[in-house]
């Protein structure tokens, strides 16, 4: 196999092996500094629309700071609970059927029955950052600017898909380097963002695009289930609704060339 092959599977096992550690860290265990300087590296490369690079990066290790963030309150919103609901598989065989979102049992059991939201609601009125952090030694929020767009974007949103690549090229950096990766949304909620804004003094025309944490496993933990559409469940061949068959692809190539070498003998 040619160098850049090897390279080209080293990639895609990295880019299929990442996945969201949802689970608790150990906060004695920290990250490297020359390992941090290659995650954030890779947010520095990674790309944006119009090159506008359009974020900022506040890198939280200090102890103390943690545990302040960690102490902000972070109620849930109706709507999360209830579109959440929509994402949920009941069982390993309707998961593996249906190939998108989330095994319920991720969830505590309230949060699988709709009836239950408003009680869930009311009882995460207590809830505290500090139960997503889970030990974590190292937090980096992702800050963007709302009121820069990349050029005639609606709603900024070539700005936000440049957030989303920002995200990629660092996580993949961190599942390379062995270091657990999980994405918090929950530090862009509204109450939550507005304590962090405060605390960390980022500016009040700034936003929060979301946080991740880093660090490494407290315990050695089991893989979970991890799902993904098949190639011809989402992509298209040529027209919208033709399925694009990764044998018949190659066969309908390889023949269409064949018919054009031998058009051009005779
Ligand atoms: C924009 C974005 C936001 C996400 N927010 C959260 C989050 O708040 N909490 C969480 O546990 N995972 C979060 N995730 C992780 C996804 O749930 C996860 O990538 C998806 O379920 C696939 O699982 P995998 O990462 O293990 O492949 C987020 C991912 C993305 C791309």
């Amino acid at each position: 196999m040619p160098r850049w092959g090897v390279v080209m599977s080293q990639i895609l096992k990295i880019i299929r092996e990442r996945q969201s550690s949802r689970v608790p860290f150990d906060p004695e265990h920290s990250v490297p500094r020359r390992d941090l300087k290659q995650i954030l590296e890779a947010a520095r490369w990674a790309p944006t629309a119009h090159n506008m690079q359009n974020f900022e990066i506040i890198v939280v290790d200090s102890k103390e700071l943690l545990e302040r963030i960690g102490n902000i309150n972070s109620p849930i919103s109706e709507a999360f609970i209830r579109e959440n609901y929509q994402q949920l598989s009941f069982s390993k065989e309707e998961f593996l059927q249906r190939k998108v979102g989330i095994l319920a049992t991720m969830f505590p059991p309230e949060w699988r029955d709709p009836a239950k939201v408003h009680e869930v609601v009311a009882e995460s009125k207590s809830w505290l950052l500090s139960e997503t952090m889970e030990g974590c030694p190292v937090v980096l929020i992702v800050i963007f600017d709302p009121r820069r767009r990349a050029p005639a974007s609606q709603g900024d949103f070539l700005g936000i898909i440049s957030l989303g690549c920002v995200m990629e090229s660092m996580w993949l950096v961190a599942q390379g380097l062995g270091i657990s990766f999980t994405v918090m949304s929950v530090f862009s909620a509204d109450l939550v963002e507005k304590e962090l804004k405060q605390l960390l003094k980022i500016p009040e025309h700034l936003r929060i695009a979301f946080a991740i944490r880093l660090g490494y496993p407290a315990s050695t933990t089991a893989k979970y289930l991890r799902v993904r559409r098949d190639l011809d469940m989402f992509v298209h061949d040529n027209m919208f609704g033709h399925r694009w068959h990764t044998r018949s692809h190659t066969t309908s190539s390889v023949s269409k060339r064949a018919n054009s070498h031998s058009t051009k003998r005779r």
